[in-house]
């Protein structure tokens, strides 16, 4: 709460770092071939950006040693969407983590008590202590994990806006910069991309939800925002990792496999190597069938202005998405469908949203945030997705 409150100068949020990642072990990767090179994203609305990069790229020959998070804030996270696959275990021991790194060239494991581990009792900390918009406690959080990786290279994913924890630009660059200075000083190369979160990423908010979306994705389904962001960050993966020789290849790269259809093959073995249970690949359908549910139409004729990234993840905490407690469970089921994204048309009457729950009692209230979440106007001005880099 202190460092929440008062702030610490960069050299504090660097001896943070260093405390957190001495609180584990660092792991040693160098049994394994290859580039190991990761990606994490400062959380947002709608974020599976991961769970479709990492197979992508594995496929194209980096190794991607990654612990992700779970649900914090109003955000979701990487390990709760996995988790919604049933049989998915993210609480792996390092052996076995390994193991599957080795064998299918990529794996997603939660915060464990080996790595980082006071990273494990802060984040959930902080989630119920309301102590999550901080560039140190931030810096430090995501920081710990990753250098523990043993990893060569990171690519930082740092989102702006109303859906983001920096809501200012500014307030982004300057936790862009912290991280990029703390890589470097452990040796790793880091970057990190300035990216747009005032409204969410894709069509759907919610764990299950968006292992749907990212099986659709990876089966060839053009999803606009979802695929600029993650062959960008993926092309400067293969950047770092010296898979090819600038970011314009990567993202012919990124393309091709992706057209190809490697990436759903090596989410696949991804999931089955952690127990998870591979027909929904066959019927992924089941992932969006939630009991009750409600629709949110639109009152007139119109372009949606705005779809607000902040208030559809306050929605689909509500529906159970997220937690509000450190014991809460996550509902798999509960989230948003979003009909009509940003400068879309419609008309009176079309819906425009979705929202679904596995608990009926969680509808009212959600009702009400979804219908303050989007805007219809005249026009709509298109903003950009990708803000800058820091190197
Ligand atoms: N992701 C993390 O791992 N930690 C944070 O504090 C925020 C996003």
């Amino acid at each position: 709460m202190a460092f929440f409150i008062q702030g610490l100068s960069k050299k504090e949020t660097f001896y943070l770092t260093k405390w957190m990642i001495e609180t584990g072990r660092k792991i040693d990767l160098s049994d394994i071939s290859g580039p190991k090179i990761d990606k994490h994203s400062t959380g947002g609305v709608g974020d599976k950006i991961s769970i479709i990069l990492v197979p992508i790229v594995a496929s194209l020959g980096v190794k991607v040693p990654m612990i992700a998070g779970r649900a914090l804030g109003h955000t979701g996270g990487t390990i709760d969407k996995l988790e919604s696959i049933p049989g998915y275990k993210a609480d792996l021991s390092i052996k076995k983590w390994k193991n599957i790194i080795k064998k299918t060239g990529c794996s997603i494991i939660s915060q464990t008590d080996e790595i980082a581990p006071a990273d494990k009792i802060f984040y959930s900390l902080r989630d119920a202590t309301g102590t999550v918009e901080s560039i140190p406690l931030i810096t430090a959080s995501i920081m710990s994990k990753k250098l523990a990786e043993g990893i060569e290279g990171l690519v930082l994913d740092v989102k702006t806006g109303k859906g983001a924890f920096m809501k200012k630009k500014k307030d982004a660059e300057n936790l862009a910069e912290e991280m990029v200075w703390v890589g470097k000083k452990y040796g790793v190369k880091t970057i990190a991309l300035l990216t747009d979160m005032n409204t969410p990423l894709g069509r759907y908010a919610g764990n299950s939800l968006e292992i749907y979306e990212c099986i659709k994705f990876l089966e060839g389904e053009e999803i606009k925002d979802l695929k600029e962001l993650t062959f960008t960050l993926g092309a400067y993966m293969l950047y770092l990792g010296k898979k090819v020789k600038g970011i314009d290849e990567g993202m012919v790269m990124m393309e091709k496999v992706w057209r190809e259809g490697k990436g759903i093959l090596k989410l696949k073995e991804m999931v089955k190597a952690h127990g998870g249970d591979i027909k929904i690949f066959e019927n992924p359908e089941v992932l969006k069938e939630a009991p009750y549910y409600k629709y949110i139409k639109a009152d007139k004729e119109g372009y949606v202005e705005e779809i607000d990234a902040y208030k559809i993840g306050l929605c689909a905490r509500e529906l159970g998405a997220g937690r509000f407690k450190k014991e809460d469970k996550i509902l798999p089921l509960a989230g948003v469908v979003i009909y009509k994204k940003q400068g879309e048309k419609v008309k009176k009457g079309d819906i425009v949203l979705k929202i679904q729950t596995e608990d009926r009692k969680r509808l009212e209230k959600a009702y009400e945030l979804a219908k303050e979440s989007f805007k219809i106007g005249k026009k709509f001005k298109k903003r950009k997705l990708i803000l800058g880099i820091i190197k």
